[in-house]
């Protein structure tokens, strides 16, 4: 996907939330700004309920099987989701991570899986607050990206979403300099990543979202709470 056309990228996480009363309000107060891509990732089997327009308001997955097909019950393809529409998927976010045991091989996996079924990859990777406090955040986030980002990943194909797991869901977050850094270092662990697109996701809000999104090396966020609060996530994407 050319991303150019876009200033910022927005993706909700529903995460295990939402039901057809709720999507029906929302896409009714929903305002996707022009300039903006926004990508609503609801719980799958609500994927058909949404509204898209393939210019800049999209459906994505939370997670994929790492198979194609077979006797994986319980699981759904790549395939599965490139045949209804589906542009995008979460890939390693660290609830899968440390629910479900996704590792970064796993996230590898799926990635390739869904990259070659034209579907965007949004690789998430963070730290912990024990790995936070130890200093050893930026070594966590190499052997993450090393790790989880195939070698047919490029910035067309492929989000990265940097999310410190001690960030999510608890009103906590890096300051706007800390954030900065990050996404830099990220951003030259390989030349290949200099023109990727690099979310940010941690307790964003209204409040904190558009001095968020000034940060240079920011090209958007990956929104849990505030997004299941449309007319929040309105001001967000706005
Ligand atoms: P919160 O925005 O609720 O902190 O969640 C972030 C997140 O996990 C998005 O994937």
């Amino acid at each position: 996907m050319n991303f150019d056309n876009f200033s910022s990228i927005f993706i909700a996480n529903w995460k295990l939330n939402g039901d057809i009363q709720f999507i029906k309000e929302y896409y009714q107060k929903l305002i996707p700004s022009n300039n903006n891509c926004v990508v609503v990732c609801p719980p799958n089997i609500f994927l058909h309920q949404l509204k898209t327009n393939n210019s800049n308001l999209f459906s994505g997955a939370q997670d994929v099987s790492i198979y194609n097909e077979g006797a994986y019950t319980g699981e759904i393809s790549a395939a599965m989701l490139n045949d209804n529409n589906i542009k995008f998927c979460i890939v390693g976010h660290s609830e899968r991570r440390q629910h479900f045991n996704e590792s970064n091989k796993a996230v590898n996996l799926k990635s390739i899986n869904l990259i070659k079924n034209k579907i965007i990859p949004v690789v998430c990777i963070g730290e912990t607050l024990e790995e936070k406090e130890k200093k050893i955040t930026k070594d966590v986030l190499l052997k993450q990206i090393n790790e989880s980002i195939p070698a047919i990943s490029n910035n067309q194909n492929t989000i990265i979403a940097y999310e410190p797991i001690w960030a999510i869901g608890t009103g906590l977050t890096p300051t706007l300099d800390d954030i900065d850094e990050v996404h830099s270092y990220i951003r030259n662990i390989d030349k290949k990543f200099n023109k990727f697109k690099i979310l940010y996701g941690g307790s964003v809000k209204s409040s904190n979202s558009a001095d968020i999104n000034q940060i240079k090396n920011v090209d958007g966020c990956l929104i849990g709470g505030a997004s299941l609060k449309v007319n929040e996530f309105n001001t967000i994407i706005s």
